[in-house]
This record gives structure tokens, sequence and C-alpha cells, in this order.
């Protein structure tokens, strides 16, 4: 466990290093992510970085950095030089399942937006095959939930709403995750088309070449893949 830690920490400061002064930052969520805040924070209390802007794609990122002092602002059209995010599985084109820390939709609005979208994680979050491990986190709007859920069964999905404690998981958006399992054989690009046109849908965790490069620690060093 510390060694993951250790590793997740490895991934995230190769890539703030590559924030320069003056640009625009995308911060993601989760553990990996985390890291890369508080390094960037560090970068800029030591005078190494300055002039930076960031977006955060969740709430508890924005908390983390206005903490740091690092200048947190809304999303606006603008391009950000930068965004850097955790995934929770990782193909070998770089095709990710992510949002198991809930935060999809926002992570996708702020990375499709990204000139360089550069995710971090251990190595255990490679994959041959998404959905190998995890389940693909499915934003759904929380008025006739159970509609929509029908209908992504109807679809092949298999799965559950996210529970934390017992009580359904609301999202910083106020909607609910449903965690699905589909057959092996479901090609990503109309498995994503087919589940954004289900009613009731917000958004999913596929995130189809999107990613520009990722940096994955493995307890040899940190893998730049592209
Ligand atoms: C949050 C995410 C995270 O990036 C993903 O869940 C990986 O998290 P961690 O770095 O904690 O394993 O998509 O919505």
């Amino acid at each position: 466990m510390a060694e993951l830690e250790a590793l997740k920490q490895q991934a995230a400061v190769r890539a703030a290093a590559l924030v320069q002064s003056g640009t625009r930052i995308g911060l993601g969520t989760g553990s990996t992510a985390r890291y890369a805040i508080l390094e960037l924070g560090r970068r800029l209390a030591a005078g190494e970085l300055e002039g930076v802007m960031a977006v955060a794609t969740s709430q508890a990122s924005e908390d983390l950095a206005r903490s740091l002092n690092i200048p947190v602002e809304p999303l606006t059209p603008e391009p950000l030089d930068i965004v850097i995010d955790g995934a929770d599985e990782i193909d070998p084109q770089l095709n990710l399942i992510k949002g198991l820390g809930g935060a999809l939709t926002r992570e996708k609005l702020v990375e499709v937006q990204a000139r360089r979208f550069a995710v971090i994680a251990d190595h255990t979050k490679l994959v041959s095959r998404l959905g190998e491990k995890a389940p693909l986190p499915i934003e759904v709007v929380q008025f006739g939930v159970d509609s929509t859920v029908e209908r992504l069964r109807a679809l092949g999905a298999r799965g559950e709403l996210r529970r934390d404690a017992g009580a359904l998981y609301i999202t910083d958006n106020g909607n609910y995750i449903f965690h699905a399992h589909f057959p092996e054989n479901a090609s990503l690009a109309s498995l994503e088309r087919s589940l954004k046109g289900v009613l009731g849908v917000v958004e999913t965790g596929l995130f189809l070449g999107m990613a520009t490069v990722a940096y994955v620690a493995t307890p040899e060093g940190v893998r730049e893949l592209h």
C-alpha cells in the first residue's frame, strides 16, 4: 500500500514538472491527482512557478488547490495548456476508464479542452482491455433513476448505483453514478455512442482518444506512454 502511494506520487511529480509559469492548468481528482496538486503547490511556494491559473475537476481538488494558494477559476471556453489527472484503467491506446472518484463529468468537460492531457497512474491501472478490472462509472440524473437504469440494462449493462457507506453517492453536480459492466466484446466507440443516447445519462467514464501521454509509475521507474 505504501509502495503504491509512493508510485502514484512519482507519476504525479513527473507530470507536474511539465507545468510552466504563466500557463493554464487543469487539476484532476483522486488520490494520484492529489499528489500532482500538492507538487504544484510546492513549486509555487518555492518560487519555481508563477502566474499559473487552474481549473479544478471537483470541489475537493478546488479546495485543496486554494489551500495551497493555487489560483482557481471557473471553466471558460479558453483552452487549458495542460491537464493532469489520474485514471482507473488505461488501455494500450491510452483509452481510459475514469470516474471511480465520482468526478467524471467535470473531468471530461475540462480534459476535452486540454492542449495536453497527461494521465498519471501506478502500474496497476494498465489493462489490455477497458473493463477488465474496473466498472464503468456512468453519471445519471436522480429524477427517474430507476427508468434510466432499466434503459442501461436493456443495453446490456450489469451493475448497481454507487453507494458509499450504504447511502447513494451524489456527485458535485447533484447526480447519481451507476457502476456498469458490459460484455467483453463491446466496441468502445459504439458503447460510448449508445450510452450517450440513453435518456437520463449525463456522462460516461469512457475517455476515448483524449489522453496525450501517460506517466505510469512502476517499481522500475516511471514509464512515459504515448
Ligand atoms: C476521479 C477519477 C480518478 O482520476 C480515478 O478514479 C483514479 O483515482 P486514483 O488516483 O485515486 O486511483 O477519475 O473521478
